[in-house]
Parts: C-alpha cells; structure tokens; sequence
C-alpha cells in the first residue's frame, strides 16, 4: 500500500530552495530587533526567507546556518546588507523610541508647561513608510498636550511609495502590527474592527486633523515653506550616497530654524554630511544657530 504522506510534500519544505527553520527565523528576527528596532511580526516569516535567500545567493552559501555563521563572525560589513535588505519599507509603531521619549520630555512638555499653545509647530515624517512613525509621533502629542486640538501642531507625512503612503493613510493595521503596544494606547487610539474574520485596528480618525500625507522624493527639491521644528528623516538615508545625503540635509536645513529638531535611524549620521547641526543625543540632532 502506497504512503500517503510521500505524495504529498508538506507545504514547508516543497517550495523551497534553502531549508528555513524555525530556529533560523527566530535567530533573524532578534537581530534585526537588535540593529533596527524592528519588531518582525510570525507573518513576516516568509519575507525573510524571500529577502535574505537573495544574500545567500549572492553570496554563494547553501544554508542558512552557513549564512547565520557568517553574520555572527564577519566583519559586520553582511550585517548592513542584511538588514539593508529586510528593512526596505519595514517599520513599526515607536520604533526606536528614544526618539519619542525625547519629543515628549524634552520638545512637547516643556512647551506646554510654558503655556505656548498659541506656537505654531510643524513636525515632518519624510519617509513616512505604511504609517506607524506619524501616528507614533500623533499618539506621542496627544498623551503629551491633553488639549492638542486647540494647538496649532500639524504633522506632515511623506514617501516617495505612493502604494505605502496610500496604506499609511488609511490607517489600518494588523494585530500582529500592533502587538507589544500599552494596551492603554490601543484602547484610546485605535478601534478594533473584524475584517472578513480577522481583527483589525483602525487608527482614531481624530489624526485626519493633525496629519497631512503627502507623495514627496527626498532627493528632489523640497516643496514646502517651513520652519520644521521636528523633522523625522530615519531609515532612508542609507539608501542614498554621501554627495545625495549632503543636497538633502542642506535642503532640510534651510528648512529648519536654530534649535529645532531631526532624528535619524539607527545607522545613520551627519558624520562629514553637514555641519549645521549638532549631535544632541542617540541619532538626536538640534539645528545650529
Ligand atoms: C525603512 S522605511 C523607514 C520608515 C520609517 N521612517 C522608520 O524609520 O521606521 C524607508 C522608507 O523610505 C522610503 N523612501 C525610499 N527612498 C525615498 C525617497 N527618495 N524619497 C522619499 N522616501 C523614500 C521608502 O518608500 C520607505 O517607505
């Protein structure tokens, strides 16, 4: 009598080229918390088989344990290509959040406890990706000024991906997007809604008055007017050469006004990029006078 079960390869091992297992994915996963702050959610299991089988082949390795090898004892030069290749448009609600610790102690608070509610204040998301970074950034001015509505704080949204920013303004995600948040601000910002039976999360549709989504190229002339106290330009800039992060940084620049703000990712600097600024904090640049 004929076996069944060898007629019918089990669905994760028929298609692939690499063997990919748990333990693979689990290893890959902590690093790229470690090096970027991403969270990659269980679904996120394919893509990175998908994006990191392509350094294997590149690399002409035939596992990936050979490969996980490589990144623990190489140079780290294949640590940046790693995650260069899993963090195209990845992202993830207060990823890297230092930076909204900052905005909230040493940006938003101080200006509420010196009454400037009548200020005019502009934060820029320049590569906005599906949308958890301004919404991080509308969560953390929410919690921080009780009475936002009647300040004058806008957020504008940007990317160059009109399909991200399209999903970024719809403002609806996952539950696996959203999982390890404070269920406090779950239940304040979001509204759970079943989707053709899976839940989901919808961003308050208050933010529609505090963010505007916008498509914009970073590396073409900049068309709003300023001043940008706030600019988030985190995870972009590495996609970019030196001489094209030096035309985007003046141009920024002419934008901001002394003391005002910019974050960068993780792995990126203004290291001989621009002198306009000075480093202030972990990726925390302030504007020069
Ligand atoms: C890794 S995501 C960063 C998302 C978010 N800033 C963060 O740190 O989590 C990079 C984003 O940069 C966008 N991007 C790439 N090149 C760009 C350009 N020239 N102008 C504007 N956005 C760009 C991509 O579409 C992608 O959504």
């Amino acid at each position: 009598m004929k076996r069944e079960a060898t007629l019918l390869p089990l669905p994760e091992t028929r298609a692939r080229e690499f063997e990919f297992n748990d333990s693979d994915f689990q290893a890959l996963r902590t690093l790229v918390k470690e090096m970027t702050g991403i969270n990659l959610a269980e679904s996120k299991r394919e893509l990175v088989y998908g994006r990191v089988s392509r350094r294997l082949r590149a690399l002409n390795l035939s596992s990936f344990r050979a490969y996980r090898q490589l990144l623990e004892t190489g140079d780290g030069s294949e640590l940046v290509a790693f995650c260069n290749a899993l963090t195209t448009n990845l992202t993830s609600f207060f990823r890297e959040s230092h930076h909204f610790d900052y905005l909230r102690d040493e940006y938003l608070v101080p200006l509420r406890e010196a009454g400037r509610r009548g200020d005019r204040v502009r934060i820029w998301s320049s590569a906005c990706s599906s949308g958890e970074e301004p919404y991080s950034i509308a969560m953390t001015i929410a919690e921080a000024l009780p009475d936002w509505q009647k300040w004058d704080i806008r957020i504008l949204a940007t990317d160059l991906d009109s399909d991200i920013l399209a999903r970024a303004q719809r403002g609806r995600y996952a539950a696996d997007r959203v999982r390890g948040m404070d269920p406090g601000r779950l239940a304040k910002f979001f509204k759970e809604i079943k989707e053709g039976g899976e839940t989901t999360y919808q961003v308050t549709a208050e933010f529609e008055k505090l963010i505007t989504f916008k498509q914009i190229n970073l590396m073409h002339d900049l068309p709003m007017s300023g001043p940008l106290n706030v600019v988030f330009c985190r995870n972009v800039i590495i996609y970019f050469d030196k001489d094209t992060q030096r035309g985007l940084f003046t141009r920024i620049a002419k934008l901001q006004r002394a003391d005002d703000l910019l974050f960068l990712g993780h792995s990126e600097t203004l290291f001989k990029v621009s002198d306009d600024y000075s480093l202030i904090g972990k990726t925390i640049y302030r504007r020069n006078r």
